[in-house]
C-alpha cells in the first residue's frame, strides 16, 4: 500500500471543507487549503481558528495543539499550488459543471500517481465527476458530516473506476489518520446517510408546511421520542435549506420518486435567502451573536 497521507488538500474553505482542513490539521497533517480569493480564504481561516478555540474551551485539546495545528494550515487561491499532495478534498458548491472543472484541474497538477482526488458531494454521482480526469482510478467520494469536528463518520464512495487502492488509501487517512469510523457506499444519490435522512428531513417541512404540528413540537417530538440530538427542521436549518434542496433534487432527478421531492416552504425560503443558521434564518431565526 502507498505511504500514509500527511500532506492534504482542501478545496473549499466553507463550512464542511473549513471542517474538514481543520480534523485534518488537529490530526497532525500538513493541510493547504484553496479558496477563490484573498478574502474568501481569509473568512476560512478565521472560522477554523473559531473552531479550534471552542475546542480549547470545551477541553478536547490543548493551546499549544491549537496552536500547532494553526500552524499546519497555509492557504492558496492557485489550484497549482496542489502540485505534491496525497489526498485532496474538494468541497465547494453542488455544481457538478464547477466541480468537473476543479478536478480536471486537479488531475493535471497534482503528481503523485498514488494521490487521491476524493469529493465531499453530498449527492452527486462520482463517476460523472471522475469523467472529467484522464485518471478516474483516483477519483472517489469522501462524505464527511456536519459538524465535522463532532460527528465520526466518513462514507467512502467508490465509481466503477475507482481503483481499490485508492479507496483503502482514503479509508486508511480517515480511519487511522482522523479516527473516524468509516462505511463504504455505492456511487447512488444521496449514499447511504442522505438517502435516510433527506427524505426524513423533506417530511418533516411538509408536516409543518400543512400546519400538522408547530417547528418547534416536531424537533421536540423527535428529540424526546426518538432520542435525536436535534429535530429534523433544526438539522435543516444547520445542514442549510439550499444544501438540503440541492440533495433532494438530485435524488429527485435519480430515482424518480415522490418522497425526494422538493417541499414548496422549503423552495420558497432558499428563493428568499433563507437558507438557514449560516444566514441568520430558515425555517428558525438565528439573530447574531
Ligand atoms: N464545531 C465544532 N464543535 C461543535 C460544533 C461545531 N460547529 N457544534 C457543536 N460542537 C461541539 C461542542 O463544542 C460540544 O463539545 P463538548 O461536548 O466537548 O463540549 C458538543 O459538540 C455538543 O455541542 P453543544 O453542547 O453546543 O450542543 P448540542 O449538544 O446540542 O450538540 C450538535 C450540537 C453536535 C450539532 C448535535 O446537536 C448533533 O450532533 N446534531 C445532529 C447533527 C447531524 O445530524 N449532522 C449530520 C447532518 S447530515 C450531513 O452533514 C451530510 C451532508 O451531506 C448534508
Amino acid at each position: 500500500m502507498s505511504e500514509a497521507v500527511s500532506r492534504v488538500g482542501v478545496v473549499g474553505a466553507g463550512q464542511m471543507g473549513g471542517g474538514i482542513a481543520e480534523v485534518s490539521a488537529r490530526a497532525g497533517a500538513d493541510v493547504l487549503v484553496w479558496e477563490a480569493t484573498e478574502e474568501l480564504a481569509a473568512g476560512g481561516r478565521a472560522r477554523i481558528l473559531k473552531s479550534l478555540d471552542r475546542a480549547v474551551s470545551s477541553g478536547k485539546i490543548t493551546e499549544r495543539e491549537r496552536d500547532q495545528a494553526a500552524e499546519r494550515l497555509t492557504f492558496t487561491t492557485d489550484l497549482a499550488d496542489f502540485a505534491d499532495r496525497q489526498l485532496v478534498v474538494e468541497a465547494i458548491v453542488e455544481n457538478e459543471a464547477v466541480k468537473a472543472e476543479v478536478f480536471g484541474k486537479l488531475d493535471e497538477v497534482v503528481t503523485d500517481p498514488d494521490a487521491v482526488l476524493a469529493s465531499n458531494t453530498s449527492s452527486l454521482p462520482i463517476q460523472r465527476i471522475a469523467t472529467a480526469t484522464k485518471n478516474p482510478g483516483r477519483v472517489l467520494g469522501l462524505h464527511f458530516f456536519n459538524p465535522v469536528p463532532v460527528l465520526p463518520l466518513v462514507e467512502v464512495i467508490s465509481s466503477l473506476s475507482t481503483s481499490e487502492a485508492a479507496a483503502a488509501r482514503a479509508e486508511q487517512f480517515a480511519s487511522e489518520v482522523l479516527g473516524k469510523q468509516v462505511v463504504r457506499a455505492t456511487d447512488r444519490s444521496g449514499f447511504i446517510v442522505n438517502a435516510l435522512l433527506v427524505p426524513y428531513l423533506l417530511s418533516a417541512i411538509r408536516m409543518y408546511e400543512s400546519g400538522f404540528a408547530t417547528a418547534e413540537d416536531i424537533d421536540k417530538g423527535m428529540m424526546l421520542g426518538c432520542a435525536h440530538p436535534m429535530g429534523p427542521l433544526k438539522l435543516a436549518d444547520l445542514v442549510g435549506l439550499d444544501t438540503v434542496k440541492f440533495i433532494a433534487d438530485a435524488m429527485y432527478a435519480e430515482y424518480k420518486e415522490p418522497t425526494y421531492a422538493a417541499p414548496p416552504l422549503l423552495l420558497r425560503l432558499v428563493e428568499a435567502g433563507y437558507v438557514g443558521k449560516k444566514s441568520g434564518r430558515g425555517i428558525y431565526e438565528y439573530p447574531a451573536k
